[in-house]
């Protein structure tokens, strides 16, 4: 038996059913990072919907809400019966939660409208954009608000499907703004999850996301921290900047990396789901080759010599690429040029003589 509950907070004898969009797994990460939270926290959540997550973030403190609350076509058609399309839901959300006793703070708005101007966050989570642009301008102000210790969750972070917002995370956390969280999520959980990282209250000298994702200076890949999760920001990360045609930049990832079969796997979800820029094809083909062979073994045996073809040709230049530590440059298509030129059979004819 527990105490009797203030009138209209929750127990089992009147619990209200709050549709939800998230699964369990999603809700079982979400109470995992809630658990370590100081109490009183202040807590973000964008896109709300009806509640179903925020009912479990109210229990921990202040909780602020964002969304424009207008039910979609998709709403409607998911969930006949409700409301119709352009309707608000906002009567609806505020319903629920209050019949648990919780009243969020609601910022009624279009995602391009919204920048948090509020205290530092021990807690946000995003499950709104769908696209790297849309999440990049709602990081651009949270990111510089979380706490030192605060966490960032952002729903289909690591879903193959949405690469582009995975590159863009990846990005934020190869330049300081962000540090992942080992979490032991299973692998079908798509929740990316952050902690501020060392240079998170920095403002980004970048003017959208691409440029974020493709500036390749100056970082280093931080191989103590890897898990599936970072193998999955970084294999994203790789595979938008290849798919551009920024092959070099996309080499210069590749080879600060310790050779793992894990990235493999990573690779492997997400190579079906790039769109690779046609003027680019080879150069990516090539790159993908590369990548499977720098993943695939720690030591690598040259058994055929780089005049037999391009892809022996491409190899033998990668091992001296690992192996030269000053140059930043693996050039593909200049490769692709000299082994044309028959310039690899020269190098040969020049070692054995
Ligand atoms: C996928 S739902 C969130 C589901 C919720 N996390 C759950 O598990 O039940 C996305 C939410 O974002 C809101 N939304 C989508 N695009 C928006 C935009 N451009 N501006 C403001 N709100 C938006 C929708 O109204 C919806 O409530």
């Amino acid at each position: 038996m527990h105490a009797p509950l203030p009138p209209g907070k929750f127990s089992l004898e009147n619990a209200v059913d709050v549709p939800c969009m998230m699964g369990e797994t999603d809700l079982a990460l979400i109470q995992q990072i809630l658990s370590d939270l100081r109490p009183n926290a202040l807590l973000l959540e964008v896109g709300p919907w009806l509640g179903g997550i925020s009912q479990h973030l109210a229990q921990y403190g202040t909780l602020h809400v964002v969304d424009r609350f207008i039910w979609s076509d998709l709403n409607a058609q998911n969930h006949p019966d409700i409301l119709s399309p352009g309707q608000s839901f906002r009567p609806l959300f505020e319903d629920y939660l209050a019949k648990q006793g919780a009243a969020p703070v609601i910022h009624q708005t279009e995602l391009e409208d919204f920048a948090w101007g509020g205290d530092l966050l021990d807690f946000c989570l995003i499950d709104m954009p769908r696209t790297a642009s849309d999440l990049w301008h709602c990081l651009h102000s949270i990111v510089p608000s979380l706490q030192s210790n605060g966490f960032l969750l952002v729903k289909h972070g690591l879903t193959p499907d949405h690469h582009d917002m995975t590159a863009l995370l990846g990005a934020l956390v190869d330049h300081g703004r962000l540090a992942p969280v080992r979490t032991g999520q299973p692998h079908w959980c798509n929740i990316a999850v952050f902690q501020a990282g060392p240079k998170s209250a920095q403002a980004l000298p970048h003017r959208n996301s691409l440029e974020l994702i493709t500036d390749v200076s100056g970082h280093q890949i931080q191989h103590d921290t890897i898990t599936p999760e970072t193998l999955t920001l970084t294999a994203a990360r790789m595979g938008v900047i290849a798919a551009q045609g920024q092959t070099p930049a996309a080499c210069s990832l590749l080879r600060q990396q310790k050779p793992d079969p894990q990235m493999l796997a990573a690779w492997g979800k997400l190579e079906p789901m790039l769109e690779v820029d046609s003027a680019h094809a080879g150069a990516f083909a090539a790159f993908c080759e590369l990548l499977e062979y720098h993943h695939s073994a720690q030591s690598k045996s040259h058994w055929a010599p780089a005049s037999q073809s391009l892809t022996w040709a491409l190899r033998h230049s990668w091992a001296a690429y690992m192996d030269e530590k000053d140059t930043n440059d693996f050039d593909i298509d200049a490769i692709a040029q000299a082994f044309a030129r028959g310039d690899f059979n020269e190098d040969e004819e020049g070692e054995d003589t």
